[in-house]
């Protein structure tokens, strides 16, 4: 490797986070407390949603959302195949059943169409991804759910800060849950919200993130707390440290320097590769805001004698990490096994999926560096043209 290795990603830390987990070190509550209420109240306030609960993770966040809303065995849950297996897991842990449908091949979301295609009377929620951090076409889906009276649950993952038809993500559907994990577009290391207009959900939400134990025992410990509590139902420890909300609170405030960057980065990628005949790129509807999480590109195969694992060889070889987002829910052995599904069954996402792979795409990034991962990419595409 000729230069220094362009990781594929890496959470940009600074003095104001810094500061903020020395602060609440030197405070002596490191878990669920005041920072977490701050953080909450921060970021409800930033995406407009009326209640925000930090948990551990998007991840956790899901299966709270789910179980607050009593989705359980014998319902059906619709989501993406183009998702990380987590949207499913919660799902299935609830004991519902997944239910895919097809994406739409402009951004890689959920066709409406097919959601609708794929509802029964058995179905009670819609897990739309907002992959990339491009929003979903959320009124086609919302109509939807009205119409079929489902819940929406949004798994925000990719999208804190992005916005459809001028409305931010966090307060369009009946819930959203975000991720702060390392590689998001802001991280607590590990850690998630849940937003949702629902006073009785986020209540449900955040007891059952504390153990199912009486709304304020997390303040049991201190002077005017009171020592007694019940448990109303069996909960989960999946409640947000104060740690991790010093650290989210940090990232919050310099968020839109951030997507800033990120969106300045897709443009010079647009403008360096825009050209290439033999890679897709990836494009932002006009009715949203795209917050960049990802660069996906896609290697047009029938145009190329390299495949996507050589050519993501050919970049480490130049020193450019990568990744894949992801590999298709249905191509997985227990979900194929547990569920039927079939390669097959969602031709668009596994379309996409044939040479699909993403670009280092990060603030801590440079123009160079995105100057440095194009002409990578063109010159390994360049040297295997059919
Ligand atoms: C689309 C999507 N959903 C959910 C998750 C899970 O988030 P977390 O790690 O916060 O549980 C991820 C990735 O981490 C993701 O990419």
């Amino acid at each position: 490797m000729s230069e220094t290795f362009l990781p594929y990603c890496r959470p940009d830390l600074g003095p104001e986070e810094i500061d903020e987990v020395v602060e609440t070190l030197r405070s002596g509550w490191l878990a669920t407390g005041p920072r977490c209420k701050q953080f909450e109240e921060r970021l409800r306030e930033y995406v407009g949603a009326s209640h925000a609960v930090a948990v551990s993770s998007c991840t956790a966040g899901m299966h709270l959302a789910l179980a607050a809303a009593g989705i359980g065995p014998g319902d059906e849950v619709i989501t993406t195949p183009l998702t990380f297996c987590s949207t499913v897991n919660v799902v299935i842990h609830r004991g519902a059943t997944p239910v895919l449908a097809d994406i739409c091949l402009d951004d890689y979301n959920l066709d409406p169409a097919e959601v609708e295609r794929r509802i029964t009377p058995r179905t009670r929620a819609l897990m739309p991804v907002h992959y990339g951090g491009q929003p979903c076409r959320m009124d086609e889906l919302l109509e939807i759910a009205r119409r079929h009276k489902l819940l929406v649950i949004e798994d925000a993952a990719h999208a804190v800060g992005a916005r459809y038809r001028d409305r931010p993500v966090g307060s369009l559907g009946d819930v959203t849950v975000f991720s702060f994990y390392v590689t998001k577009n802001m991280t607590t290391g590990q850690g998630g919200m849940v937003t949702t207009e629902d006073g009785d959900l986020a209540a449900q939400v955040r007891l059952l993130s504390l153990h199912g134990m009486s709304h304020d025992a997390w303040r049991r410990y201190e002077a005017l707390g009171s020592w007694y509590y019940e448990v109303t139902a069996p909960g989960f420890n999946f409640a947000m440290t104060d740690v991790q909300a010093a650290l989210g609170l940090g990232q919050l405030s310099r968020l839109e320097c951030f997507q800033e960057l990120r969106a300045r980065y897709a443009a010079e990628y647009h403008r360096l590769l825009g050209d290439l005949e033999d890679v897709i790129l990836p494009s932002a509807r006009p009715e949203v805001r795209h917050v960049w999480h990802l660069y996906p590109v896609r290697l047009r195969s029938e145009r190329l004698t390299i495949g996507r694992a050589e050519f993501i060889e050919a970049l480490r070889e130049r020193g450019i990490g990568t990744s894949v987002h992801f590999i298709p829910i249905h191509y997985h052995p227990y979900y194929r096994e547990g569920f039927g599904f079939r390669k097959g069954d969602y031709p668009r996402c596994e379309q996409v999926f044939e040479g699909l792979l993403s670009l280092p795409l990060y603030p801590l990034m440079s123009m160079d560096d995105v100057a440095r991962v194009a002409e990578a990419v063109r010159e390994i595409v360049g040297a295997h043209r059919r």
